[in-house]
């Protein structure tokens, strides 16, 4: 009788248990969205915690044993619902949950556990293996769920299960003020830390603007970790990674390319480019102008028209075809060079037509030169474009570069090509002088950047009529660079701020950070708008503009001068000869 009592005990307490586990998958599959269910349990523990009943028809299953570990993101998929049976080798299993769920911590689970199981301690471990979304039933207490709440601090929470709503409530949303740890990479304009006042430190920069918020979103503060972060120094960022993925610091704030991170976890922030940016290149000097006005290129044109129009004035006076240099060159030339001319009397409406062709090739041509003039005189044209790194070596232009950029640059180009530009590069270990001298527009150097810090450089040069610095767009180190931010393995951010990050980008925040970071950067003095001292950008017409023009007229007044004495000389011989 007792064992029979006994026995039907412990079926109601199974069948409850097994009614729970199914209740909750239930309402579950409201609750989220999971494609798959992950089934783990030790293989030693002989009778299972779940029954096939619990769980749903429709939705496939991974059935593993504690000493199987996939990297299942990689491998299946990412909505993941998993159930943990743990037992005795409680250890094993869990190990076991932490490796299959890589880069996907979390993912929901659900740990059914014994009834004299350490919960806290449990879920202290979860929270150390950064998840966040864990349930935990107890093996003879059907009525209850656990769960765990993890800001501010750790806390248990015991919840009655027909009280429920909401089983995975989610931990970020509001985070009671917990510390947000995050170390700046001090690279302006992303990062730039400075003391104030007072003596205090302080971290602007858009990156900073970016995570403040970011914080502020989940109701959490940010705490800089200055203990890590060099004084003036940009930090090393291998130690960063490494301090970001021993648990030390949240959020590196570090932006670079992806070779510098050898691992998965980073958010892509910007699309980017790496290029030269080197100062302009001296405009052609007004005097030069005029031997570039190719005025030579009229000359077929004069030739035409004198031919033409001196043919049809000879048929006019019935005359046969022929050549003659008679009063149409001077026509003609005073016609393209849009002088005023006398017609000639009563010409017959055949020969107007000629001098309306006249007029209107002045017309023309007058106009394309005034033009043509115009623009030079003011935007004048570059007079040796640097187009590539042997032009730049040719007119003895030098590269600063960091260090590391250096190694990095090297190894673009290949040992050989390297060798033969190599001496067009300086080195500098300082990373604060090479920043300086870029951000200052420095025109001793022409300086690696990416498309991050040439905006704010644009932005200073907008009160210049003339920029300083141009952007080659033949010199390009590397046209597309996806920068990223490496976040530690795992962390329990990276959803959240990867959704913050995009929302910046579509409503304009991101914008609006960078160009304010400029104005912060202008009022600590470490950005300027540069004055241009190299050549007054406007200048009047002076005599030596037109030294050309004098040497032609000169040299033509000189020339007529010989060739008047020739002439007498001549003439002078002549008569001497005859009376002879
Ligand atoms: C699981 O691993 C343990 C230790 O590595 C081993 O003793 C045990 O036999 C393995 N079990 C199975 C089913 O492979
Ligand atoms: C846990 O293991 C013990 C002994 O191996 C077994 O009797 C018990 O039924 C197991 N419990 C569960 C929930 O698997
Ligand atoms: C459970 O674990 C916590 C933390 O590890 C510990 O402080 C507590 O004493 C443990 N409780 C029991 C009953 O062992
Ligand atoms: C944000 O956190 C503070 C604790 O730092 C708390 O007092 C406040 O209620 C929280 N705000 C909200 C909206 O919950
Ligand atoms: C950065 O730090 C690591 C060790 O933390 C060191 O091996 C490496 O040489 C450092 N790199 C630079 C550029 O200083
Ligand atoms: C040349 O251009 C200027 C400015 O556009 C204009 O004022 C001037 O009349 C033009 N001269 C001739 C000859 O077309
Ligand atoms: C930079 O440092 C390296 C070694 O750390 C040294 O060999 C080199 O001379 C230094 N260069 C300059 C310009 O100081
Ligand atoms: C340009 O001139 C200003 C003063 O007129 C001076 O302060 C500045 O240093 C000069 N810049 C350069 C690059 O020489």
């Amino acid at each position: 009788m007792w064992l029979r009592i006994l026995f039907t005990l412990a079926l109601t307490i199974s069948l409850a248990e097994a009614t729970a586990l199914g209740n909750i998958v239930k309402s579950l599959k409201r609750e989220l969205s999971f494609g798959t269910i992950l089934l783990l349990r030790n293989e030693n523990d002989a009778d299972s915690c779940w029954t096939r009943e619990d769980l749903p028809q429709d939705i496939p299953i991974l059935n593993l044993n504690a000493n199987q570990s996939l990297y299942l993101k990689q491998i299946f998929n990412s909505e993941i619902l998993s159930i943990v049976c743990l037992n005795r080798s409680e250890g094993d299993t869990m190990e076991a949950l932490y490796r299959n769920l890589e880069d996907i911590r979390y993912t929901p689970t659900i740990l059914m556990t014994q009834s004299d199981t350490n919960l806290s301690a449990l879920f202290e471990d979860c929270r150390y293996h950064k998840m966040l979304n864990v349930l935990a039933l107890k093996d003879f207490d059907p009525e209850f769920v656990y769960s765990y709440r993890a800001f501010p601090h750790l806390q248990m929470v015991k919840r009655r299960v027909s009280h429920i709503r909401r089983y995975f409530e989610p931990q970020l949303r509001n985070m009671q003020g917990a510390r947000i740890n995050a170390l700046p990479d001090n690279i302006m304009p992303r990062t730039v830390v400075y003391r104030d006042a007072q003596g205090r430190r302080q971290m602007t920069g858009y990156l900073a603007h970016l995570t403040e918020n970011f914080a502020s979103t989940l109701n959490a503060t940010m705490n800089i970790c200055w203990e890590y972060a060099p004084e003036e120094d940009v930090i090393n960022k291998t130690a960063m990674v490494k301090l970001s993925n021993d648990g030390f610091v949240d959020f590196p704030l570090v932006i670079a390319g992806p070779d510098d991170f050898r691992y998965r976890d980073i958010i892509v922030m910007e699309i980017s480019s790496w290029f030269l940016i080197l100062p302009t290149e001296a405009n052609t000097p007004r005097a030069r102008l005029f031997s570039k006005t190719e005025a030579y290129k009229l000359m077929p044109l004069i030739i035409l028209l004198a031919l033409v129009l001196s043919y049809a004035q000879r048929l006019e006076e019935g005359l046969g075809p022929s050549v003659s240099l008679g009063s149409v060159w001077e026509y003609v030339l005073h016609g393209v060079l849009a002088q005023p001319l006398l017609l000639p009397h009563g010409p017959s409406s055949r020969i107007i037509y000629v001098y309306g062709l006249l007029f209107f090739a002045s017309m023309l041509s007058c106009s394309i030169f005034n033009v043509s003039l115009e623009t030079w005189l003011v935007h004048p044209p570059v007079d040796r474009m640097i187009l590539s790194f042997q032009d730049m070596r040719l007119e003895q232009r030098k590269i600063l570069l960091y260090r590391t950029e250096y190694f990095t640059i090297q190894n673009m180009f290949g040992e050989e090509n390297f060798e033969k530009i190599r001496d067009i590069f300086e080195i500098t270990n300082s990373s604060k002088y090479f920043q300086m001298m870029r951000g200052s527009m420095n025109p001793s150097y022409a300086y690696p950047i990416t498309t991050t810090l040439w905006p704010l450089l644009q932005l200073g040069q907008s009160r210049l009529t003339r920029p300083i610095f141009r952007r080659s767009k033949e010199m390009i180190f590397d046209p597309l660079v996806l920068m990223t931010l490496p976040l530690p393995k795992d962390s329990i951010y990276r959803q959240a701020f990867t959704h913050f990050h995009l929302r910046t980008h579509d409503s304009g925040l991101y914008t609006l950070w960078f160009r304010r970071t400029f104005k912060e950067l202008l009022v600590m003095g470490m950005m300027s708008y540069p004055v241009d001292n190299s050549s007054e950008p406007y200048k009047d017409l002076v005599w030596g503009d037109f030294i050309f023009v004098w040497m032609l007229y000169v040299g033509g007044i000189v020339a007529s001068l010989l060739v008047f004495l020739v002439e007498i000389f001549y003439f002078k011989w002549n008569q001497n000869t005859t009376n002879n």
